[in-house]
């Protein structure tokens, strides 16, 4: 079995390569990067390994012949610019790599929890224009809708390290989102790859992915006083505030995106309230504070 895995920096793809290699079946594996500095030594010295260049945004250096399988993800564009369009731009260079390669059985997406809806989701909409396009790019698409990133919290360490607090966008304080390990969404991903040419329960097959439970900021204080061994107070960024806070970390039009994604997920909003589910979810195993450890330990 042979896998390519575009663009293969990204951390859903390095944790996916992690698992392809350690799998008993021996895939070989190659890896898209725009920048070949990236590629990690782990992956380098690895025999079934191969780092090629390539850019997601230009068609024409992507090259997926003799692989049967490929995984894409589209990392978030932070920039005032039409990420709608742009992920359609890009989802399409993919498409036409894809069905360039008569290899290429499978097409697995790293997509998002909310992708089925075309308003009122921010920054989803990228997954959803990606969704639309790839849903029938291989002659097996598999769409892995993913919950909030435990890693996203990364953003907290700063402040935890310097003055033992931490801003939550996630109000209020005890309600419960699902989040997923990046490392399980590697292990999905590599167990979809490497079942390409089995039948799926439908075409394109997607699939929601959270983690063991749902979490809360007043888990994630609790799991970060125990990576960090210190007490530490979360700062609650209630709706109103939201705008302004994401407006310090972005430009105006990401910040819009980012505060819409925000509401949509939170009470009342319309992935909390979720008309629409996907229909099946799968679950990973890996808890918060084991993610938390990780993050502080590699600090
Ligand atoms: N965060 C969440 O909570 C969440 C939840 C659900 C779904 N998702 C989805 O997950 C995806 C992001 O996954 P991720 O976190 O694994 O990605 P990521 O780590 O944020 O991706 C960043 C990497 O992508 C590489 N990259 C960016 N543009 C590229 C291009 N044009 N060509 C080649 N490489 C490029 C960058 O390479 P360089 O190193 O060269 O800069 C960088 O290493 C998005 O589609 C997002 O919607 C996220």
């Amino acid at each position: 079995m042979h896998i390519t895995i575009a663009p293969a920096s990204t951390q859903t793809g390095q944790a996916t390569i992690r698992f392809l290699l350690a799998d008993p079946s021996n895939p070989s594996v190659r890896g898209v990067y725009r920048n070949l500095t990236k590629v990690p030594d782990e992956f380098k010295s690895h025999p079934r390994f191969e780092a090629v260049r390539g850019d997601i945004e230009d068609v024409s250096s992507l090259h997926f012949e003799g692989s049967d399988a490929v995984l894409n993800i589209q990392p978030a564009i932070y920039e005032d610019k039409d990420t709608v369009a742009h992920a359609r731009t890009v989802s399409g260079n993919i498409k036409t790599a894809v069905q360039a390669a008569a290899s290429v059985k499978r097409l697995v997406l790293v997509s998002s929890e909310g992708a089925q809806y075309d308003h009122g989701v921010g920054e989803i909409l990228t997954n959803h224009a990606a969704e639309i396009v790839l849903q029938d790019a291989a002659p097996e698409v598999v769409i892995v809708r993913c919950a909030y990133f435990m890693e996203n919290w990364a953003a907290a360490i700063e402040t935890i390290q310097e003055a033992s607090f931490f801003f939550s966008t996630l109000t209020p304080l005890d309600f419960k989102l699902p989040h997923i390990a990046t490392q399980d969404i590697g292990q999905a991903c590599a167990a979809e790859l490497l079942s390409t040419g089995a039948p799926l329960k439908s075409n394109p097959y997607i699939f929601d992915l959270e983690g063991p439970q749902p979490y809360s900021a007043l888990d994630v204080k609790r799991a970060f006083e125990d990576a960090a061994g210190k007490e530490l107070e979360v700062r609650p960024v209630e709706k109103e505030g939201l705008l302004e806070f994401w407006s310090t970390v972005f430009p105006p039009e990401v910040a819009k995106r980012f505060t819409e994604l925000n509401l949509s997920f939170l009470p009342g909003g319309i992935l909390h309230e979720n008309s629409k589910p996907t229909g099946e979810t799968r679950y990973g195993k890996t808890e918060l504070v084991e993610v938390f450890k990780q993050l502080l330990g590699g600090q």
